[in-house]
């Protein structure tokens, strides 16, 4: 792991817990990660919306950061059900994941809905973690690094802040299944995803680069010392405190 910036772990709750359950999770967190500290890791929450303000006020002591898991391209307006970017940072968020695969796939959400989102978050105020990832079929078809480089291209808009943006890849078919790619798979990806960072955004800006899909305790120490690999995005582990704070304690 090489980067200037300080590798990054966040977790995913994804449409999981209640709130009373909720909020002893993020203050059983907070404890467990100030025995931790000072530890050179950012740590990043991203509960379901309906928790941002139980998990923001759990945290507020601390230095775990609060997310969203998705938000809207508009700043307000006729949209029933949304929430937009303002209205996260309003909560006290910090960051926002955008385009996740599980967002893609059931919602039909497009390279140019992300990032529509992704200047929506930006403009906000929010740091956004942009992912990217191909499926079980493109990845036999032999076309991962293609996928992933051109939804990379239109996944992040005219605009942004380079500073405000991180990439999570995230192979669809190692998310919730238990399986990563080899540590020579997802080293290539991420050079080739770094290439192409390198090649839009002129000088180079160190913008980290997240592995997501299926890291475990068993797995984190040997994927985040890869060097292209700045942290991670953490699904079903996260809802595990100790298993998140081992994982986020991985980084060397
Ligand atoms: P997982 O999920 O860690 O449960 O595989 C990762 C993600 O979807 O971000």
């Amino acid at each position: 792991m090489t980067n200037a910036t300080r590798p990054l772990i966040a977790g995913n709750w994804k449409m999981n817990v209640l709130r009373e359950a909720g909020d002893a999770l993020a203050r059983a967190l907070v404890n467990r990660w100030q025995m931790a500290e000072p530890r050179n890791v950012e740590l990043v929450l991203c509960p379901p919306s309906t928790l941002l303000s139980t998990v923001g006020n759990a945290l507020e002591e601390s230095t775990i950061l609060l997310g969203a898991q998705d938000c809207h391209w508009e700043v307000e307006g006729a949209h029933t059900g949304d929430i937009s970017a303002s209205m996260l940072s309003d909560l006290g968020c910090r960051f926002v994941i955008l385009g996740h695969s599980e967002r893609r796939g059931a919602y039909g959400e497009t390279d140019k809905k992300i990032a529509a989102k992704v200047g929506a978050a930006q403009a906000a105020g929010l740091k956004t973690i942009v992912c990217v990832g191909e499926s079980l079929a493109e990845r036999n078809a032999g076309k991962t690094a293609e996928i992933v480089e051109s939804q990379l291209a239109s996944s992040l808009p005219e605009e942004i802040f380079p500073e405000d943006t991180v990439i999570a890849y995230e192979p669809i078919w190692a998310i919730g299944s238990g399986k990563t790619p080899n540590i020579d798979e997802i080293s290539y990806v991420h050079e080739r995803i770094r290439a192409a960072l390198n090649k839009r955004f002129q000088p180079e800006v160190a913008l980290p680069i997240l592995y997501g899909g299926s890291v475990t305790v068993g797995n984190a120490a040997e994927i985040l010392a890869i060097q292209e690999v700045h942290g991670a995005l953490v699904g079903g582990a996260s809802l595990d405190v100790e298993a998140f704070c081992t994982i986020a304690e991985s980084c060397s």
